[in-house]
């Protein structure tokens, strides 16, 4: 494969904006953009909120794995990874084997402002959608920051954050080995 065409995987918490970074980038790199989200729900033929009430959470994360190890190019993709999809063992790992890895990074507080109004994310519902997601970057945070080069979005425009993306992505390409 050419390094020209090693998919780059986009990884990170909930609202940190990777499905807006991922179709910047997949513009200025002539990449398809696919966000994993998307492509389970257009397989299943569902929502993830659906998927999640009917077959729980281990199930989508099952749907998640398919999504990686067949559902989709091996090349010429950016993808917007889940917030969870790096969580269970050996995820981080089989999506290294396949691309490069870029997490990127909020803090809670900007998250919490950017999705606390949004209806459509599971682990959001219940009585105190605030302390759940909390509870969940203070869990994964630690996940977050060994899973590739981390870049900030917070107070940064969309053009800056594709440009840094983009050059970890060409000088990590360069030194892929599949
Ligand atoms: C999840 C994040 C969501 C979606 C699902 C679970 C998570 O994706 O996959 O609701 O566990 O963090 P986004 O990160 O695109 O919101």
């Amino acid at each position: 494969m050419t390094a020209a065409a090693i998919n780059l995987y986009l990884v990170g918490f909930m609202g940190t904006g990777k499905s807006t970074v991922g179709r910047q980038l997949a513009k200025l790199m002539d990449f398809q953009f696919l966000d994993s989200d998307h492509e389970i729900e257009r397989v299943a033929g569902k929502p993830v909120s659906a998927i999640f009430a009917e077959q729980g959470e281990p199930g989508f994360r099952k749907l998640e794995r398919e999504f990686v190890e067949g559902g989709h190019p091996e090349q010429g993709c950016v993808v917007a990874c889940g917030g969870g999809l790096v969580v269970p063992a050996g995820m981080l790992e089989l999506l290294r084997s396949r691309g490069i890895v870029i997490c990127l990074h909020a803090p809670i507080e900007a998250i919490l402002q950017r999705i606390l109004h949004t209806t459509h994310r599971p682990l959001m519902q219940g009585d105190d959608p605030s302390k759940r997601l909390r509870e969940l970057y203070a869990q994964r945070e630690e996940l977050y920051r060994r899973t590739g080069t981390m870049i900030l979005t917070d107070n940064r425009t969309l053009r800056e954050i594709a440009a840094h993306a983009l050059r970890v992505y060409r000088q990590e390409a360069a030194d892929f080995k599949k």
